[in-house]
């Protein structure tokens, strides 16, 4: 794992923008995350030259609600990417979020695989995408996106990739930003409790894993 620490945002998005582009080729594959640490990342990333046309983005997490609502995490990826990459996004119009869960796993099993860069956030009980603590999601191994459950966090009803789709992706970026992240990367690398507890640990298994703190 390669883990950085910053002291000013700038330097921290100009560093996570530049582990994100570093490798990407003619086509690229990118996997996004929503939350509240990565707009300012993003917002540069669009100023990134490239023929974004050759570029597929796509959502590690999803909440189930419409794309306009301020919980959405499409919304954050269209109002700080406004580039004609193409939008791989979950159909939270769907009938259920068991049903957006299998037309998002159909449509990842029509895609190039591995993806090549996951970024990634982790909220403070210790989940990535919406993979949380005691989720059966977090030991499925046959699909690419589930439907999955908090009790924790503002929206109930959430939509994920499964740990197989992003574990397996060429690159793993983890953005964390603010004092309030100390102690999950102390957890982090500690490595001490389980998966079942700390799902982010499952990330250290991963051989190209970017940790980028912002400790402002
Ligand atoms: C989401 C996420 C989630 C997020 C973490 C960190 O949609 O909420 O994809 O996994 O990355 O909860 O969130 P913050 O950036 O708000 O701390």
């Amino acid at each position: 794992m390669s883990f950085r620490v910053f002291f000013s945002e700038a330097d921290w998005v100009e560093a996570a923008v530049h582990e994100i582009v570093l490798d990407a080729g003619k086509r690229f594959s990118l996997v996004l995350s929503g939350g509240s640490t990565p707009a300012p990342v993003y917002r540069a990333l669009a100023e990134w030259e490239r023929d974004w046309r050759q570029t597929e983005i796509f959502l590690a997490d999803e909440r189930f609600v419409p794309a306009i609502d301020k919980d959405s995490n499409a919304r954050l990826v269209r109002e700080t990417l406004p580039i004609p990459a193409e939008f791989l996004l979950w159909n939270t119009e769907a009938a259920s979020p068991q049903a957006a869960a299998d037309e998002y796993d159909q449509m990842l099993r029509q895609r190039a695989q591995p993806f090549d860069v996951v970024v990634l956030g982790i909220g403070p009980d210790g989940h990535f995408a919406s993979l949380f603590p005691r989720s059966p999601a977090l030991h499925e191994h046959e699909r690419l996106a589930v439907a999955t459950e908090t009790e924790e966090f503002a929206v109930r009803e959430r939509l994920s990739m499964t740990p197989a789709a992003i574990l397996s992706a060429k690159k793993l970026v983890v953005l964390l930003k603010g004092a309030q992240k100390l102690p999950l990367i102390k957890e982090l690398e500690s490595g001490k409790k389980p998966v079942e507890e700390f799902p982010a640990r499952m990330l250290l298994d991963h051989p190209d894993l970017h940790v980028l703190f912002a400790n402002i």
